[in-house]
């Protein structure tokens, strides 16, 4: 028997900023019957992630936007973890791609990656930490891996930030090369999802 908190379906608001993420949870809780609000849309500010490891910085970002809204919220802190970088960037995944102006260069971040990994199987996994707050304070995690390895040159134009750069095992074509309904069978968020989705949530 599970000890998850449900969630009622209602409204819920997406603790992110990134249109990448966005997108997948709208595709992911589309068929849970969940009012989705993002956290842009509400004009939230992004709280600093201050925070060592996923689950810390995923709970800061849901926890500030349930607490500022009165509303459960979902957030997502992910990255990706290079065997041959000790794990690096990890939780700093993200901030390898910031320029000094504060906007993003993914090539830049992807091409760090190669420069920097001289193994020779370039292996690496993504990883992605779900948490989903309450009001209340309560909290509810659930993580979800893909392994793989890493391509040079990245390749393919869809999905987001890192997706070009990363093969999942067993497959041939990169996450960037993939449709959606593909990056999804494989993918850690809509693993870590599905974890939620079993604890969590109501299939309509
Ligand atoms: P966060 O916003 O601190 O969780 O940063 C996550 C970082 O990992 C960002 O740079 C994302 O672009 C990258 N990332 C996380 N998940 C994915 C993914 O599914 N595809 C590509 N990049 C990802």
């Amino acid at each position: 028997m599970s000890t998850r908190r449900g969630l009622a379906p209602g409204k819920l608001v997406l603790a992110s900023h990134n249109k990448g993420k966005l997108r997948e949870f709208g595709g992911l809780l589309a068929p849970h019957g969940m009012e989705l609000v993002s956290a842009g849309d509400l004009g939230l500010p992004e709280p600093e992630e201050t925070g060592e490891t996923f689950v810390a910085n995923a709970s800061i970002k849901a926890l500030a936007a349930a607490k500022a809204t009165g509303l459960p919220a979902l957030s997502d802190d992910s990255g990706l973890e290079v065997a041959g970088l000790g794990g690096r960037p990890g939780v700093r995944t993200a901030d390898w791609a910031i320029r000094p102006d504060g906007t993003r260069d993914y090539p830049a971040a992807m091409a760090r990656i190669a420069a920097e990994d001289s193994s020779p199987d370039r292996r690496c996994a993504f990883v992605s930490v779900l948490v989903l707050a309450w009001p209340d304070g309560h909290v509810e995690a659930f993580d979800g891996r893909v392994e793989g390895h890493w391509i040079a040159p990245p390749r393919g134009t869809n999905g987001f930030g890192y997706d070009p750069l990363f093969v999942p095992e067993g497959e041939t074509l990169s996450f960037g090369e993939m449709t959606p309904e593909q990056k999804a069978q494989h993918s850690h968020r809509a693993r870590a999802f599905a974890a939620l989705a079993a604890g969590c949530l109501e299939t309509r």
